[in-house]
């Protein structure tokens, strides 16, 4: 990076051209500078427009080349057509960043020219935000460079959206919610600046402490991941991410490739990485605000002080649902609240101090809770009652807020009629964390837990596996040299064996004698398969014989498998059959690892037969994987129960499920001509018995389906 691709001239320039400028209110151009200047830039404005004339005060120039002060930044809103002369114009006169507001490029098909753009742009040493899109706006600048609705207020939370639309929109939001940003970009077709280069800025930006993202499309996600990674430990990200049905390309290639739809890897990465992913805009609004204002916990447990029980339960199903847990210490809490209960209310928690509670009581109990050590944060519960004045409540939940919004977690609900909801009204536009639904307040507060319990982990480390990668690549260089994109039986199994996962014992029998001879080395019961990669659906060919017991039955499976697979397919060329080991029976898991085409080398598990096929119950990793992350991957499936054994069984060898699963991230991590491994199934024993990959398939770059 030179001090002209420093992305922090993009944020801090401190001279701006528009490009475009007009003294025509209508126009995009006009309303760009009239926002550069109601935002009170201090750096220079410099309107640009053949025309000369003047705008808002301003000179307009006809030239850049008349412009006497540094220029860092180069808004362009003029037609497409006219983009790439501006770009080199931009180019002479030594800018460092361009916005290009203009549409009309990729997103309508036109590539090329946006590429010519781009490649004009890198000769000059340029960056280019954009094409497509409604501008910067940068706090620390005191800079609206959008044609926006103007307003924004500064603050700490920072917008990079995709979306054009629902960034302009997302203005007015801000404002009437009275959410501070420190910024708001615009990426657009991202064509040069994507979110990762605004990331690297915004990480080291103290103003911002909350990141919001909307996102389409991830294009680079691996960098994308490797920096959210070191950003969450230190602020709060959220995501919003559109097209949660959309399944991956290779839907036919593999299990892992079938199942890992783009979406549920993008919501598996995203956790991993310690980003938290909303479901709705309005959701993200709300984290986005309570995070940028909450001090951050102390401690877990929360505590729910309320008027009314039915409240109360709903509060404590939404801190289930939001991983919210609950302080539980029945006689501190009968000894911290009892002064404020009324003999029928509760000191368990929830605290309920029934319907007769005052406000004052209210006050008292909120006191207690927010005062005592052993609680991390409280919910506050409001339900309208006759004996109630909601005016001094809401006099009352301001002041608790001011006086502990430092030191602990806060939210607030509020149930009931018209006062309320003009309460409730009254009361956020002061900033103050109040909802009408129950289920807002507590994800919010379910959310900062989230970020604070990522934040606070300790870094993973990812330890060196050791793998015979020579082994691998003589492997896949025979498939390559016979042409092929995918691995064979036992050329799978050797890379399984090389990569230290156990396979059953197996010897490839080139005629009859070799298969007895093979299976009386390995020891009854054996299986049988045929050998030939002409034959890949083994069992349709009848090329497969499970649970042979003596010599006579391996010569009578071996005519049997012949003569079935010739008829299968006269034409295949038959290079014996394998005979193995029989498996015995155990938990049959599934595990793969692919390259996954937004985030890389990602790893798949989850248990075999209905609750992958029917239940798609499986879980994802962005690889390469620690310990801790292929243990997390493992337990988030919803049939881990099963494997950590039930109705008397013994819990299941999920350390060596781990393992697997760290061989495979590495493999795929260092070698990206493995667009697929998948081993199903993957038999798993009790604890400390093992594991045993009983069908390893291989695919590599260029086979149809695969990346
Ligand atoms: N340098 C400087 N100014 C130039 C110029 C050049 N090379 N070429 C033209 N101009 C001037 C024009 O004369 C005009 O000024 P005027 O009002 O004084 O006549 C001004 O730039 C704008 O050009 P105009 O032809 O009037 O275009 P426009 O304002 O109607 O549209 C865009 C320009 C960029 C707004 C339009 O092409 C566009 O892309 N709109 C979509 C923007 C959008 O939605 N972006 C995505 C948001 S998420």
């Amino acid at each position: 990076m030179n001090e002209k691709t420093d992305i922090k001239y993009l944020f801090e320039p401190r001279g701006v051209a528009v490009i475009g400028a007009s003294e025509n209110p209508e126009k995009i151009g006009y309303r760009i500078v009239e926002n550069i200047v109601n935002s009170g830039y201090p750096g220079g404005i410099y309107p640009i427009n053949p025309k000369g004339g003047e705008v808002l005060g301003h000179r307009i120039y006809r030239d850049l080349s008349e412009v006497e002060g540094e220029v860092d930044l180069a808004v362009i809103a003029i037609p497409a057509k006219f983009v790439l002369d501006a770009v080199k114009e931009c180019g002479e006169n030594g800018v460092k960043h361009l916005v290009i507001i203009t549409s009309g490029f990729s997103e309508v098909g036109k590539r090329a020219e946006e590429r010519a753009l781009v490649e004009t742009a890198r000769k000059y040493g340029m960056r280019i935000l954009g094409p497509n899109i409604f501008g910067i706006y940068s706090a620390k600048a005191s800079l609206d460079a959008t044609f926006g609705p103007g307003g924004i207020l500064p603050g700490h939370v920072a917008i990079i959206t995709q979306s054009g639309a629902l960034g302009i929109a997302m203005i007015g939001k801000t404002a009437a919610e009275s959410l501070g940003l420190s910024a708001l970009v615009s990426v657009g077709n991202k064509s040069d600046i994507d979110e990762s280069d605004l990331l690297e800025y915004l990480a080291d930006d103290e103003n911002t402490t909350v990141i919001l993202l909307y996102i389409e499309g991830v294009k680079g996600g691996e960098r994308l991941l490797s920096i959210l990674r070191r950003i969450t430990r230190a602020k709060h990200v959220i995501v919003i991410k559109s097209g949660r049905s959309k399944r991956g390309a290779a839907a036919a290639a593999s299990h892992t490739g079938s199942l890992a739809g783009a979406d549920e890897v993008f919501d598996a990465v995203m956790r991993q990485v310690g980003v938290l992913r909303a479901e709705s805009v309005q959701e993200a609004f709300d984290w986005a605000r309570f995070l940028a204002d909450s001090p951050l916990p102390k401690r877990k447990d929360a505590v729910i002080i309320t008027n009314g029980g039915g409240i109360g339960v709903l509060a404590t199903d939404a801190c289930e649902k939001y991983g919210v847990s609950l302080y539980d210490d029945q006689e501190a809490l009968k000894k911290a609240f009892s002064s404020v209960m009324p003999e029928f209310g509760s000191t368990k928690n929830p605290v309920d101090l029934t319907g007769q509670a005052t406000a004052e009581d209210y006050e008292k109990a909120m006191d207690l809770a927010l005062k005592n050590d052993q609680i991390g944060s409280a919910i506050s519960l409001y339900c309208e009652t006759a004996l109630f004045d909601t005016e001094a409540f809401s006099q009352l939940l301001s002041e608790t807020y001011a006086r502990y919004r430092k030191e602990k977690p806060i939210v607030f609900s509020l149930f009931g009629g018209e006062r309320i909801e003009r309460a409730i009204t009254k009361l956020r536009k002061s900033g103050i964390p109040v909802f009408p639904d129950v289920y807002d307040a507590v994800s919010c507060l379910g959310a900062l837990y989230r970020s604070w319990e990522y934040a606070r982990s300790p870094e993973e480390t990812i330890e060196e596996v050791k793998i015979d990668y020579p082994a691998i690549e003589g492997a896949l260089a025979t498939a390559r040299a016979a042409g092929r994109t995918f691995l064979l039986a036992h050329e799978a199994e050797q890379v399984a064996a090389a990569l230290g996962i156990p396979t059953p014992q197996a010897i490839v029998a080139p005629d009859l004698d070799a298969a007895v001879a093979a299976a009386e080395r390995i020891g009854y019961p054996v299986v049988m398969k045929v050998v030939s990669k002409d034959i890949i659906h083994k069992s349709d060919a009848g090329g497969v014989a499970l649970d042979l017991e003596n010599q006579d039955e391996v010569i009578d499976a071996y005519q049997a498998i012949m003569r079935s697979c010739r008829a299968y397919n006269p034409k295949a060329v038959i290079q014996g059959v394998e005979v193995a080991e029989m498996v015995r029976p155990g938990v049959e898991t599934i595990i793969g690892a692919r390259q996954d085409p937004s985030f890389g080398p990602v790893v798949m598990f989850g248990l075999g037969g209905i609750y992958v096929e029917v239940m798609k119950d499986v879980s994802f990793r962005a690889a390469p994987l620690g310990k801790r992350t292929a243990h997390s991957m493992i337990g988030e499936i919803r049939s881990y129960p099963l494997l950590l054994g039930v109705r008397g069984e013994k819990r299941k060898d999920i350390d060596a499920i781990a393992d697997v699963a760290i061989r495979l991230g590495a493999l795929v991590h260092r070698m990206r001509d493995i667009t697929d491994i998948e081993i199903n199934p993957l038999v798993v024993y009790d604890h400390g018995e093992g594991v045993k990959a009983v069908d390893v398939r291989i695919l590599l770059k260029g086979s149809p389906g695969g990346e």
